[in-house]
């Protein structure tokens, strides 16, 4: 990952506070493979958006604000990974890097298209297959 974003940073926080109900700097470093003082200068912005809040003696939590952007990203990140899923990329790891990478730059409309088609494609998955069957095969 180039260098996270706020967003990629509301999303580790969001991960990691529905696994341990608490972030700490050295988990969110962790999970975003940076060091901790750039985490540090993020968390102020965070909390300066009214993202995000300190418990003292726990860490820190998403606000009910924060906790909804959160879940507004991990949508977007699954429907976008459906996506790849849907089209073969059959690397989680490929799949992941590049999902990471389109989230940020993805537009509301695409993405409502997207998630039109993910529908129509669980709806009509035999229609699909014989889609995807019939597109060249990779090198
Ligand atoms: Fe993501």
């Amino acid at each position: 990952m180039a260098t996270p974003n706020q967003e990629d940073y509301l999303e580790a926080i969001w991960f990691i506070t529905q696994e341990k109900g608490y972030a700490r700097v050295t988990d969110i470093a962790e999970r975003l493979n940076i060091s901790q003082a750039s985490v540090s200068k993020m968390l102020r912005r965070l909390k300066a958006d009214g993202l995000l809040e300190v418990e003292r003696y726990r860490g820190l939590s998403l606000t009910p604000y924060g906790e909804s952007q959160g879940q507004r990203l991990l949508a977007r990140h699954r429907i976008l990974e459906r996506f790849l899923e849907q089209l073969g990329v059959s690397d989680p790891a490929v799949a992941y890097h590049d999902v990471e990478g389109i989230e940020h730059y993805v537009s509301a409309e695409t993405l409502e298209r997207l998630s039109a088609l993910i529908q129509y494609i669980d709806q009509h998955p035999e229609w699909w297959d014989a889609m995807i069957h019939n597109l060249p095969s990779r090198k």
